[in-house]
């Protein structure tokens, strides 16, 4: 069964997600539809609360082994790189974050096993995300103010249910530059 994804503004984004005790059935099942949600969406990953449950946990596929996280927690983190990200609650847009380079993350399998996972790059940059929003974090969260200003209008949007289509983004970008010259 797909999920509709949450959007930005949407009050369950925002909780303190509890931890899991117990892999349930209904816990398997929920993973399995939400990767069949993220796949849909073309996304790289899915936090539980993004589908508005309130739960440690998130998946992760960045095109070679699909990644089921349940309590996972950063243990070590290194260096620190701005990169475009996106995330499937804020449709259409991408922004710049700072992030770790490399993270080291230990997590909970569906089977109940125990990983400590080194990670850089792409993956390590979507572990830091979901996480984040085990946490009620979102990626604008991390983005500085002046730029959140510049954002507003995308972030009221993407608040009411529409989705911004990069094309008129980029010209809604261009408009908000002019008027700072002017
Ligand atoms: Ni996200």
């Amino acid at each position: 069964m797909k999920y509709r994804i949450l959007h930005y503004g949407e009050a369950e984004l925002r909780k303190n997600c509890e931890p899991i005790n117990e892999i349930t059935e209904e816990i398997k099942q929920l993973v399995s539809d939400m990767f069949e949600t993220m796949y849909d969406a073309k996304g790289v990953g899915l936090a539980a609360p993004q589908v508005g449950k309130n739960i440690r946990l998130a998946i992760i596929d960045i095109g070679d082994d699909p990644i089921v996280m349940i309590n996972p927690e950063i243990i070590k983190k290194s260096g620190k790189e701005t990169c475009l990200e996106g995330c499937l609650s804020f449709p259409g847009l991408s922004e710049k974050v700072e992030r770790a380079i490399k993270v080291t993350a230990e997590y909970t399998d569906l089977s109940g096993d125990t990983y400590e996972i080194e990670a850089e790059g792409l993956l390590a940059r979507a572990i830091q995300h979901e996480l984040d929003h085990l946490d009620g974090i979102v990626f604008v969260d991390r983005i500085s103010k002046a730029r959140k200003i510049q954002i507003k209008n995308d972030l009221e949007a993407i608040k009411n249910g529409e989705t911004l289509y990069e094309e008129e983004y980029e010209d809604e970008y261009d408009d908000e530059i002019d008027e700072d010259l002017e």
